[in-house]
């Protein structure tokens, strides 16, 4: 049955107050083999993961998230980035636009989900300036970072934070029969 999975994406709240306990290398290896395995269009896999653990890169990509300091405090961070010039060339202006975007996010989500089933917190931030992010990192042009996720054991059991206000099922849900 799925009823572990469906657990895990009911469990999952974002994480930004992290203990300072090490993640095993082996854990975050499993979480991002987790992103790769996300369906990407005509298996472009237009994506790539740094894995930060160096407090000065870490601080350097605080920063480019305008100050946003648990990204720092996490053990570590994995900046997920797109190329879209991989997409490009198979898809055009549709692949560089869109689905380098949409293949990275889905890798993203997978990785969001491993984390809950390893006992991990997480949280995507997806505010911050790329140019700075990528000269963090010394990235190329190619390459678009498109999101920062710090790793870590929550400080506090995310079950405890209040239910987040969800939009009403009418307004978002429309059947057609
Ligand atoms: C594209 C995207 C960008 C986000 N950027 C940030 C961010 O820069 N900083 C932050 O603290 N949270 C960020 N978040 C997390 C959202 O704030 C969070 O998912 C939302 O408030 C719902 O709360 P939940 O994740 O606990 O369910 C981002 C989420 C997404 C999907």
């Amino acid at each position: 049955m799925t009823k572990d999975l469906v657990e895990a994406i009911e469990q999952r709240r974002s994480v930004r107050e992290f203990k300072p306990d090490p993640v095993p290398d082996a854990t975050i290896s499993r979480i991002i083999g987790c992103a790769l395995m996300a369906p990407t269009a005509g298996n472009v896999q237009p994506w790539r993961f740094w894995v930060v653990r160096r407090p000065e890169v870490k601080a350097a990509l605080a920063r480019a998230a305008f100050g946003q300091g648990f990204v720092e405090e996490a053990p570590v961070v994995v900046v997920v980035a797109a190329e879209p010039k991989r997409s490009a060339a198979q898809y055009g202006k549709r692949g560089s636009e869109l689905y380098c975007i949409q293949d990275t996010a889905a890798a993203i989500e997978n990785m969001l989900l491993a984390v809950v089933a390893y006992g991990l917190g997480a949280c995507w931030v997806g505010a911050f300036d790329e140019d700075a992010a990528r000269h963090a990192l010394g990235l190329s042009e190619d390459v678009r970072p498109v999101a920062m996720i710090p790793i870590g054991y929550p400080k506090r059991d995310p079950a405890g934070k209040r239910p987040r206000p969800q939009r009403p099922w009418d307004e978002v849900v429309t059947v057609v029969e």
